[in-house]
């Protein structure tokens, strides 16, 4: 666990010297990474471990007798006993390792979703990324059930009323973003779990925005599914995990078969392991995993509650200078969201507007952030989107909208 969290007087962090890439000038600038719902910068602490597993620890899992074997696998297993503690789920056995957000929701609707049945609803809401649509569109095409979307306010909040009218006794499964990837808006999820029990729906929540951004807790939520990617966690790509509740998991079907996932194997039938090992067929990324790990210790060390505050300082300081700009348009104004600013600037494309930043050194995400059906109902391509991580200061805010004001400047706005 990393040692030493330092605070400003501000209250705010001062960490980004844990980050080295972020002391790498960008064009010739000082670099202001904000694009953080798109990938986190990774600490040395997390770099570290990624040396030292292929420097000590590398070997296959479940497999050897050997010592190096034994070493990997009792690593990859606390690391599935660090993402329990991050969720706070009741079992480690809970937790299933997968690529990442998209594939832990693909991997529900391969395999849950195998129960559902035409006349089936499947319940999102319009706030959704694509991953959070599309396996679903994919799943209704193959068991005749049906997708329906809730609607979003003008203010980019889910529309409980909306909501509540579409959820009925047909509803198998609601499936909803803790927080919004493109507007930040923090989703009402313990309500949603309430309801959706009250019809005996299962609840998925893509947690890709918030697990490193809030404490999260799946027990006192109560969601059967809850995904999330370790590299927006300060962890590697092509890892993240699924947490499946114990009752569901027990019953649900394989998904890719192979080596690790079976107990028996003979031509006249195959059974299946337990527990989580049942969905991780073939080497997983065992690397990724234990390196994961070692993000979430850096995260846990830091502490969730101190990231939290952060990040809404920065982003409350944030809105407050780019609304005092003029021609500023927020996009998503709800009461309650985590550190992302979506935002237009009349008379600016937000790709000229990310290209013109970029050379200032300041990283946005420019576009439809993998949300098209949300863009649509504000009636826009798109948006420039600044999003914060605990490394983030007021000098990266500066930099936004000094940035901004050039781009003004130059479009002649
Ligand atoms: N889903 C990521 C984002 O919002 C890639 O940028």
């Amino acid at each position: 666990m990393n040692a030493p969290q330092p605070a400003l007087a501000s209250g705010l962090l001062d960490l980004a010297g844990d980050f080295p890439i972020l002391a790498q000038p960008v064009r010739g600038r000082r670099l202001a990474y904000l694009d953080n719902g798109a990938t986190t910068q990774k600490p040395q602490a997390v770099i570290d471990a990624m040396d030292a597993f292929y420097a000590h620890s590398n070997a296959n899992i479940h497999r050897g007798v050997h010592w190096l074997s034994q070493h990997a696998t009792d690593l990859y297993e606390q690391a599935r006993e660090q993402v329990r503690t991050l969720l706070n789920a009741a079992d480690s056995q809970e937790i299933i390792f997968t690529r990442g957000t998209t594939e832990s929701i693909n991997l529900v609707a391969q395999t849950w979703g195998q129960r559902l049945r035409a006349g089936d609803e499947i319940l999102v809401t319009g706030l959704e990324h694509h991953s959070n649509i599309v396996p679903w569109q994919l799943l209704c095409e193959r068991s005749g059930a049906v997708l329906r979307a809730a609607a979003v306010t003008d203010s980019g909040e889910l529309d409980m009323a909306d909501f509540k009218a579409l959820l009925g006794p047909r509803t198998r499964l609601v499936a909803l973003a803790h927080v919004s990837n493109a507007l930040g808006t923090v989703n009402p999820v313990e309500e949603v779990v309430r309801l959706a029990r009250g019809v005996g729906a299962r609840v998925l929540i893509d947690g890709a925005q918030a697990v490193a951004h809030q404490a999260v807790d799946v027990q006192a939520l109560d969601c059967d599914f809850y995904a999330f990617s370790g590299h927006k966690l300060y962890g590697p790509t092509g890892i993240g995990a699924l947490y499946v509740r114990a009752g569901i998991l027990a019953d649900l079907p394989p998904w890719q078969g192979g080596g690790d996932m079976i107990r028996t194997v003979s031509f006249e039938g195959t059974t299946y392991a337990d527990g989580p090992q049942r969905f991780e067929a073939g080497t997983p990324n065992i690397g990724g995993a234990i390196v994961m790990g070692a993000a979430i210790e850096y995260l846990r060390g830091v502490g969730l509650g101190r990231v939290a505050a952060h990040e809404a300082a920065l982003l409350a300081e944030a809105t407050e200078r780019m609304t005092a700009l003029p021609g500023i348009r927020i996009v998503g104004t709800a009461p309650h969201k985590a550190g992302i600013l979506s935002f237009l600037v009349e008379g600016i494309h937000p790709h000229d507007l990310g290209t013109i930043l970029d050379t200032e050194g300041v990283a946005i995400r420019a576009g439809h952030h993998c949300a098209m059906p949300l863009m649509t109902h504000f009636g826009i391509p798109g948006t420039a989107r600044a999003s914060f991580a605990l490394y983030n200061s007021s000098q990266d805010v500066d930099a936004l909208v000094a940035g901004v004001r050039k781009a003004q400047k130059l479009f002649g706005v």
